[in-house]
């Protein structure tokens, strides 16, 4: 993991590989932005004129490298993008200097040490920095051949350490808010890792042992039914989607208690270790990513032990649905049906939509400790990603004011996210002659479709959101400002904001 320290050092005395600072797009060319006033200085004040005439813009996510001033201590400058400048008086918005962050960090794979002298004017600021520096500085090389050494002479290991200059270390709201940062792109981290982990290393059973190792080092209560307990437990649902697998499924309940809780949210994830369509096969060309599947397991699992690590006053209970969908002679069958934990009946009609099966059972199970609010997480349809891309999250609820409110803690942590209906005239295309409903409606909407069946399971009266993050989970696209290729952590921050403002008693 990448280090981070808050630092009152002067720019030019810094030990470090490089100094990155802030450009913004003014409307006459680049504008250098706050806290590079001393390196600004070290260039006779010409740092945006040497910039323009490199051909710099500040157009968000640029980076351009330059020749550190002479008396650095530090050879180079990296001058990042920060996108259009501020309304006069106003400062850069959190999500700018993530994202600023974020870029130049990357830009600097293969570094040890970059001290970043980027607009720092509040506690919010230092967050938004450390937090964008620390999810870029990301890679994957687990199954890289050659060591650590070997990928830092190759330019390919992560920056190892960020200075946040002009964050100051004895200021309680700036620590605070560097630690904040650390916990949740820490566990943000660990959710990419699960996702881009292999499917024939990442199954259910893997995945609930490193649960459960969590759990211990972070004091919450880990229990995890097996395939007995699921089938003495009558979950059909996780059961039947698991069938054809060698693997067989789990579902894993995460206890986190806070004695000061007022309120207990219960999140739910979708954890399709692999998803190969089972019976009802995926065409090759659509499977290759599905190892993504647990993206939403994985993000509850990382808000959990975040929301742990950061003591937060609220009880959350996180359900990760484990199984993974193959194709095989035990494997359910189109035409099959199955009796789900609630009791109720349904007919698959295609093996592919198994995540809305996993997920009804944990919905059902989670409802039975009446908590305030359900917010479950999924990977759950095409038509998600149809509908709004690939950067976009589409969020459903049983509540319009709890859509609205999960939807407006996305904003705050700089997560894409839209709301999306839920009409009721969608329901009776899952009418099933055989049994109470079918895991398959009416092809248009499919994903309000997948979201409506989803709400039969959820407990009487009890508050829920699903999100359907299909899209944005998986970058398949080159990398772009915090965000790598591969599993990107998608509603993880949405998840622990959620956390925060039930603690404070601001959600509902
Ligand atoms: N895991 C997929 C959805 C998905 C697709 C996630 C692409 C990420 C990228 C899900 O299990 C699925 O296969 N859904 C089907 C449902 C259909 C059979 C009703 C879909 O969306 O095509
Ligand atoms: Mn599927
Ligand atoms: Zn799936």
């Amino acid at each position: 993991m990448t280090a981070l320290t808050l630092s009152t050092a002067a720019a030019s005395g810094l030990r470090a590989d490089a100094i990155v600072v802030g450009v913004a797009k003014g409307a006459k060319g680049p504008l250098v932005a706050l806290g590079a006033e001393a390196v600004d200085k070290a260039y006779d004040s010409k740092l945006a004129n040497v910039l323009e005439t490199l051909g710099a813009s500040g157009a968000e996510g640029e980076v351009t490298k330059l020749p550190a001033p002479s008396g650095f201590k530090a050879p180079l400058v990296v001058a990042v993008g920060l996108g259009a400048e501020p309304e006069k008086d106003g400062s850069f918005g959190a999500e700018a200097l993530r994202r600023a962050a974020g870029a130049a960090a990357r830009a600097l794979s293969g570094s040890k040490k970059a001290a970043f002298a980027l607009p720092v004017e509040d506690a919010a600021a230092v967050g938004a920095i450390a937090e964008g520096a620390l999810l870029g500085a990301y890679s994957f090389d687990t199954y890289k051949q050659n060591s650590q050494d070997a990928k830092a002479k190759n330019g390919k290991a992560p920056l190892a350490e960020v200075a946040l200059l002009g964050a100051k270390p004895r200021d309680n709201a700036h620590k605070a808010a560097a630690a904040r940062a650390i916990a949740v792109t820490e566990e943000l981290n660990r959710a990419r890792d699960l996702i881009n982990t292999p499917p024939n290393d990442l199954n259910p059973e893997s995945f609930a042992a490193i649960a459960s190792a969590a759990g211990k080092d972070h004091g919450i209560k880990v229990q995890v039914l097996d395939e007995k307990a699921l089938a003495k437990g009558g979950y059909g649902g996780i059961l039947g989607v698991g069938a054809g697998s060698a693997a067989a499924p789990r579902l894993v309940k995460l206890s986190y208690t806070s004695a000061k809780a007022k309120k207990h949210l219960a999140f739910v994830g979708k954890g399709i270790t692999y998803d190969s369509g089972g019976i009802s096969l995926k065409p090759a060309g659509h499977n290759e990513t599905m190892k993504c599947d647990m993206s939403g397991a994985a993000a509850v699992f990382a808000a959990v032990v975040a929301a742990a690590r950061l003591g937060l006053e609220v009880n959350i209970t996180g359900w990760l649905a484990l199984a993974e969908n193959m194709p095989s002679g035990s494997a359910t069958r189109p035409g099959d049906v199955l009796r789900m934990y609630s009791g109720k009946t349904v007919e698959v009609l295609n093996t592919d939509a198994e995540g809305r099966l996993v997920l009804a059972d944990a919905l059902a199970k989670a409802s039975e400790d009446k908590p305030d609010a359900i917010v479950d997480v999924a990977t759950l349809t095409g038509a998600m990603m149809l509908a709004l891309g690939n950067r976009t999250f589409g969020i459903m609820a049983n509540d319009d004011a709890f859509r609205s409110a999960v939807h407006e803690a996305a904003e705050e942590v700089g997560e894409a996210a839209w709301p999306m209906p839920l009409p009721d005239h969608l329901r009776k295309g899952m009418d099933s002659p055989t049994a109470d409903i079918a895991n398959m409606g009416e092809r248009y909407g499919g994903g309000l479709v997948a979201g409506l069946f989803l709400k039969e399971f959820v407990g009487e009266g009890i508050t829920w959101a699903h999100l359907d993050i299909a899209g944005p989970a998986f970058n398949e696209g080159g990398a772009f400002g915090y965000t790598p290729k591969g599993g990107t952590g998608t509603a993880v921050r949405t998840l622990v904001r959620l956390a925060e403002l039930a603690a404070s008693g601001d959600l509902g």
